[in-house]
């Protein structure tokens, strides 16, 4: 016998649960569990060998270097979307990229899971560029310019509206929707990256250190290449300063 107690619409209750319940509880979870196990892709675990076996016919050393530690060069912020790979589309591998993935790819000075990525990056490892990578047809591009309501998505895209209304003159005279969704795309780049700058201790390191410098890349999914939009911290930090200067 156990004994439970929960709320309801008449208030705290408890619960009595018979053995025979009890068990057929036991029993209906169990099978639940068991097609769960049942249902998990092998093809990831075959996979995961064909990996393990081509990186050990690489580099035999390969795991044993990856059990030292990690001291990538670059901290990647990108777009969640499965068709922008960060280690793949800059050709590089385990160890080379620390990463943090969000829907289109926003710095929210607000969020604590990028702030937190952030600070190890630039505090512990000392990367030397934070990357903000956006990519055309983004999904959540798109999400923010539709009229309607998405939920806790709208509020989340948010960021992406502000800029779409900071730059309106800038995308009124751009004539073809696709070249105008290209340009939002471009502009939130460099607004996210302009929110990296806002950040105290990537300007402390930057004044400090010289280090890390943001760069701002676009994923063009057509053609696979990437963009330089030629980001500078100094002009980053010229146009942010008034409000977010680390030593006001
Ligand atoms: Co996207």
């Amino acid at each position: 016998m156990v004994s439970c107690e929960c709320n309801s619409k008449q208030g705290s209750l408890t619960t009595t649960i018979s053995e025979n319940e009890e068990i057929e509880i036991f029993q209906i979870s169990n099978r639940y569990y068991e097609q769960e196990h049942e249902e998990l892709p092998q093809e990831l675990f075959e996979g995961n060998a064909r990996w393990v076996e081509q990186m050990h016919e690489n580099d035999s050393l390969f795991f044993e270097k990856l059990t030292k530690g990690q001291n990538p060069n670059y901290l990647f912020i990108g777009c969640s979307d499965s068709r922008v790979p960060a280690e793949q589309i800059l050709g590089l591998g385990a160890g080379d990229l620390f990463v943090h993935r969000n829907i289109a790819n926003v710095v929210n000075l607000t969020d604590h899971s990028l702030n937190a990525v952030i600070q190890f990056a630039v505090e512990n490892l000392k990367v030397k560029h934070i990357i903000v990578c956006g990519h055309y047809d983004c999904g959540g591009i798109k999400a923010a310019l539709a009229p309607h309501d998405h939920g806790p998505l709208h509020s989340w895209l948010c960021e992406v509206k502000e800029v779409v209304d900071g730059n309106k003159a800038e995308l009124s005279v751009i004539n073809s929707k696709e070249k105008r969704m290209e340009k939002i795309v471009e502009l939130n780049v460099i607004q996210q990256c302009k929110n990296v700058m806002k950040l105290n201790r990537v300007q402390k390191s930057w004044k400090k250190y010289g280090i890390p410098h943001i760069q701002g890349i676009v994923f063009d999914i057509k053609t696979g290449q990437l963009i330089d939009l030629e980001i500078k911290n100094s002009k980053l930090y010229d146009e942010i300063k008034e409000s977010h200067d680390s030593e006001l």
